[in-house]
């Protein structure tokens, strides 16, 4: 079976147990204490806490999606049988639908006679302090018919919570038979069952005590790489229809052959599939948070084009087809696809002139430690392996060990900086790209909300429709728009976006809000920024004829009670975006 049909599979195999389909949320999660989406469960974690009802929103207690995710944890691993950065998660939930004997059962169905595959064991928990054994999940299996039930540990199958809390419970794992006749995790089926007011690290280290959730429930999670490679019965994850393509283009630009440069080839392949799908998401290339996840992905698949001799240029045909081969589930990526390009290009070049003055730095050195070699890594954002590699050349050596400890110090500053921006507030309202801490705050909040819509249209008239949103932050006392752009903008344009804005607020426009299936809101031209989910119905505001836009709101009435606008300051945010900030008077 081919990965298009096993897609099909699973969402019409849960279709027919009365699921309902989610489209995938971004790879930028909603819940700031966690950078990417590592899993299919993240969008809908209010619906297990009760915060949201699934009834409402899905007309369903039970989804299924196929959820774009992102793990870098593994990235060293990268290049053997079965890690990936980017995947895509198959999954089924039900937030107070079902429990564990139709759970585990929908999955021994779907792979046994759906996918005609057999199982080759499986695995329960074995019980903790925090949570007992899980013996009715064994005596389930055991009535299957599936005989070799291993019992496992609190590490290795009890799942969550992600970011600083969430649900959390025991899991049962599957694992099947690859070609190589190795067995292979495939599908991770989560018990909810708990609330954990803590992270996963603290949950992990003891004396947490766990609270029943409101909506116990089921999250289960299948890598739709790993399900193809058992399908089509071969050994690797690489040599399944996903990556074909990509390891093709490669050898048709450097010549060489995959099978004597395979892991060179798999680290490119999977890491500017990953890049793509990020930026595809709106990251670009940073030395913070995921900015920089992308920039190591990145810098790692220019490095192995560079062992590889790929020619100039080489990203341009690999990052078109990725695309091609992904753009029907997608389509954000064919929308940016010149977004992709230039983005990398631009960290490409950027990173070629880096190495140049980073092998030059690493020449004058004679002795080494792990302070300096963190300084040129930190300054230069010259790769710590390479500069092991040189060094080695010239029979240097630094600690590794010592290397991480100066890398720990500094995720951990970056972290703190994280919390400070999100911590602490108790907001009343917070949609993520609007917050608001009091009534008053939410009706100013709101004005800078509308301002930005047409602040946004009005860039686009005088800079070109180029213009695309790429961050908002709007708060009571200013807006602030990330937007891509490749130059500063001048004086005269400042002025012409200003007035252009006002004339908009003096004309009164009325601001309307229409409901339509997010397909028809695109063909009719509305601009939306490809953040969050976007499921099937979605909000459209109009400000009268002027802007339309895709957004959850909220929004003035009319224009005119938004006084008058006028922008602070225009700067650089990152490369090829510019920030915007100002203020309503
Ligand atoms: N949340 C679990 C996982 O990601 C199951 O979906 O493995």
């Amino acid at each position: 079976m081919n990965s298009k049909e096993i897609r099909q599979k699973f969402l019409d195999f849960f279709m027919k147990q009365g699921h309902k389909v989610v489209p995938s949320s971004s790879l930028i999660p909603d819940d700031p204490s966690v950078l990417l989406t590592t899993a299919g469960m993240q969008q809908f974690k209010p619906y297990y806490t009760g915060e949201a009802d699934s009834i409402k929103d899905f007309g369903s207690f039970n989804t299924v999606s196929i959820q774009k995710s992102m793990r870098t944890s593994d990235i060293d691993e990268v290049g053997d049988e079965t890690h990936n950065t980017f995947f895509e998660m198959l999954g089924n939930f039900s937030f107070g639908g079902y429990w564990k004997k139709e759970a585990i059962r929908y999955a021994y169905e779907f792979i046994t006679k759906e996918m005609g595959l057999a199982i080759s064991y499986v695995t329960v928990f074995r019980g903790s302090d925090i949570a007992p054994k899980d013996e009715e999940s064994k005596k389930i299996w055991r009535l299957l018919g599936v005989a070799d039930v291993r019992e496992e540990g609190i590490n290795d199958v009890f799942w969550g919570p992600t970011g600083n809390s969430g649900p959390c419970g025991p899991t049962t794992e599957i694992y099947c038979k690859n070609g190589k006749r190795r067995d292979v995790e495939i599908w991770n089926v989560v018990f909810n069952e708990f609330f954990c007011d803590s992270s996963r690290d603290i949950l992990l280290n003891g004396g947490v005590k766990l609270k029943q959730l409101k909506k116990k429930g089921i999250d289960t999670g299948m890598g739709l790489e790993r399900l193809t490679m058992i399908s089509q019965n071969v050994e690797n994850i690489f040599d399944i229809d996903l990556f074909s393509p990509i390891i093709k283009k490669i050898e048709e630009l450097c010549g060489k052959s995959y099978e004597d440069n395979a892991k060179n080839f798999r680290i490119i392949a999977d890491h500017m599939r990953g890049s793509v799908f990020l930026i595809g998401d709106g990251v670009l290339p940073s030395n913070i948070e995921r900015g920089y996840i992308l920039r190591r992905l990145l810098r790692r698949s220019i490095r192995y084009a560079k062992l590889l001799e790929l020619p100039e240029n080489w990203h341009k045909e690999i990052v078109k087809t990725i695309i091609e081969n992904y753009k029907e589930y997608y389509p954000e990526l064919e929308q940016r696809e010149g977004e992709i390009i230039n983005a990398i290009k631009e960290e490409n070049d950027k990173f070629c002139k880096t190495l140049e003055r980073g092998l030059k730095e690493l020449g004058k050195i004679d002795a080494v430690d792990a302070e300096k070699a963190f300084y040129i890594f930190q300054t230069y954002g010259f790769p710590f392996e390479m500069i092991g590699e040189e060094l080695k050349k010239r029979k240097l050596f630094i600690d590794a060990k010592e290397f991480q400890e100066e890398f720990k110090k500094h995720q951990e500053k970056s972290r703190a900086g994280l919390e400070k921006k999100f911590g602490g507030h108790g907001l009343i309202m917070d949609t993520g790209e609007l917050k608001a801490g009091s009534e008053e705050e939410i009706k100013k909040a709101t004005k800078f909300h509308t301002a930005t819509h047409l602040m946004h249209q009005a860039l686009r008239v005088v800079l070109g429709e180029k213009v695309r949103q790429m961050g908002s932050d709007i708060n009571a006392e200013r807006l602030r728009f990330d937007f891509t752009f490749d130059r500063k903008m001048t004086p005269e344009e400042i002025k012409k976006v200003e007035d252009l804005v006002n004339e908009k607020i003096t004309e009164n426009l009325e601001v309307r809000v229409e409901e339509m299936p997010y397909k028809k809101a695109m063909e009719s031209g509305a601009l939306a920024f490809f953040k969050g989910k976007y499921p099937e119905i979605v909000k459209v505001y109009s400000v009268g004829k002027f802007s339309k836009e895709v957004c959850g709101g909220p929004h003035a009435s009319r224009t005119v009670e938004l006084g008058k606008f006028k922008i602070k300051k225009e700067e650089s945010s990152s490369a090829g975006v510019r920030r915007i900030r100002a203020i309503l008077e």
